[in-house]
């Protein structure tokens, strides 16, 4: 449930959600994108009922629940083997029965020949040897049972305990929590720097301009007064960079300034960043350091072994081989290579001298991938530029983990050539068949309490 409500609402709803608001526990926020003064806008969110898992009640609880389904499974397959062990004692009783008899027969008629008897007896006794685990399993059975029911004594025990917890507080308590949770928030603008991709939403069109393929951008590193937009239209055979000093000038069309850089670029994924801008090289697999403020290129440096000149390219094409970008982190170069089997691969690169710093290798195939951006360290991969695209997988640099994501944005005008993350802006900038769109997105984060100043 998003709430964007007051904080006694929010909290109120919190609590209301199994008692999941704990000191020791995290906050939920949202961020989004900035306003128009530069602030950051974060949502408090009430844990939805499937975020309640996220802390440490909702997962002892979901812990229960899994406990429980398990010993009735467990039960049922106990019951099941315990009524087929029924009807194969019930005939070993008949038998025994027979036997018995049988005994009986034998010491009547002494006159019976004893060895025919005996033979039959001897039979009838081997058959009964399998009785012997059955009723051991029996036994075993039985200490199953009694532990389960201990089990289920100690679980119901628990429950009633958090059952008790949920009408503990009352409104004076509440109240405190408001308070502190109103300083909290106080300091929510410098804890809110990274999050995990929730959703993308938007998006805005900017402009329709250029070729149905192209890149557009602003520097995540200026400051916010400085909103310099740079345009590169097509993916081939161009090496004019236009540049406006604002959002509004680039959508009434007045450049300010061109570069006319010294080589041609490949593919839409160059990027600006801290006043230089990142590009490939065309026809090459070279990434290019070029300074806005000197019109220079200030180094170049090839990208040993990566795939280029649609080898490794994004599903559309377009050269798009060797992609850039930038992230609250640092500069990032996403790529594909013969010893990593086409799988996308992610270097992190020192800004200054274009050097690997880091490299990681993942398992998804960047033919396959229609886009790629970097979040807070994550990359997240698109699986296809067409409609219905959506955010497929997200490898984390922190942890060398990926996990598969199902985050959908909408692919308005049907063929997405560009997307990348502006950390400043909070956005998504996305190139959209000859339209410049912006997205907004929603990272989510859990505030430690316990490290608040
Ligand atoms: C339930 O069973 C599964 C599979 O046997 C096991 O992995 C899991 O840990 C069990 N859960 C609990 C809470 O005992
Ligand atoms: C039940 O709880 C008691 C005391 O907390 C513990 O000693 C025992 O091991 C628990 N039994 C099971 C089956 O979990
Ligand atoms: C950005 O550039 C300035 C000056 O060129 C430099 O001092 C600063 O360290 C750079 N920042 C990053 C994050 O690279
Ligand atoms: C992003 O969010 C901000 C603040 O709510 C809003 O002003 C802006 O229009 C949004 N942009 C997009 C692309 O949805």
């Amino acid at each position: 449930r998003r709430v964007s409500a007051t904080f006694m609402e929010m909290l109120l709803i919190c609590l209301e959600c199994s008692t999941t608001v704990r000191p020791k526990d995290g906050w939920q926020v949202f961020s989004s994108a900035q306003d128009a003064d530069g602030r950051c806008i974060c949502t408090v969110v009430a844990p939805e009922q499937s975020l309640c898992s996220r802390d440490s009640k909702g997962r002892q609880l979901r812990q229960l629940l899994e406990k429980v389904q398990n010993m009735s499974q467990s039960i049922e397959v106990l019951n099941l083997r315990t009524q087929r062990d029924f009807q194969y004692i019930m005939k070993m009783e008949s038998q025994i029965k027979g036997l018995r008899s049988k005994f009986r027969q034998i010491e009547s008629e002494k006159k019976t020949p004893v060895t025919r008897n005996f033979q039959e007896l001897k039979g009838k006794m081997e058959s009964l040897q399998p009785l012997i685990p059955v009723l051991e399993q029996y036994k075993t059975d039985t200490k199953l049972i009694a532990q389960f029911k201990e089990e289920v004594r100690n679980l119901s025990g628990v429950l009633m305990g958090i059952q008790e917890e949920m009408g503990a507080y009352d409104y004076e308590e509440l109240q405190q929590r408001v308070l502190s949770l109103e300083n909290r928030l106080r300091n929510c603008m410098s804890k809110l720097t990274c999050g995990k991709l929730m959703k993308i939403t938007g998006p805005l069109t900017v402009k329709t301009s250029g070729t149905r393929f192209g890149a557009w951008m602003t520097d995540s590193l200026a400051s916010s007064k400085n909103n310099r937009v740079w345009y590169m239209d097509s993916y081939t055979n161009n090496k004019i960079v236009k540049e406006f000093k604002s959002i509004s000038d680039f959508v009434s069309g007045v450049e300010s300034r061109t570069y006319n850089l010294p080589f041609k670029w490949a593919g839409t994924n160059h990027v600006v960043y801290n006043g230089s801008l990142y590009y490939n090289k065309m026809q090459s697999n070279i990434l290019v350091h070029y300074s806005f403020e000197t019109g220079r290129v200030v180094t170049q440096r090839a990208l040993e072994s990566a795939g280029f000149h649609n080898v490794y390219p994004y599903t559309w094409g377009g050269f798009s081989d060797i992609d850039l970008m930038a992230d609250e982190i640092g500069l990032w170069v996403v790529y594909a290579t013969n010893q990593n089997a086409g799988n996308v691969v992610i270097s992190q690169l020192n800004p200054d001298t274009l050097q690997i710093l880091q490299t990681w290798n993942t398992e998804y195939s960047k033919r396959n991938a229609g886009e790629s951006f970097m979040i807070c360290g994550t990359l997240y991969i698109t699986n296809s530029h067409l409609t219905g695209a959506k955010v497929y997988y997200a490898y984390s640099t922190k942890t060398s983990t990926y996990e598969y994501t199902d985050i959908p944005f909408h692919n308005q005008y049907f063929h997405m050539s560009m997307l990348d993350y502006n950390a400043r802006d909070r956005a998504l900038y996305g190139w959209n068949n000859g339209h410049q769109v912006l997205f907004n997105v929603t990272l989510f984060h859990i505030i430690k309490t316990e490290d608040d100043s």
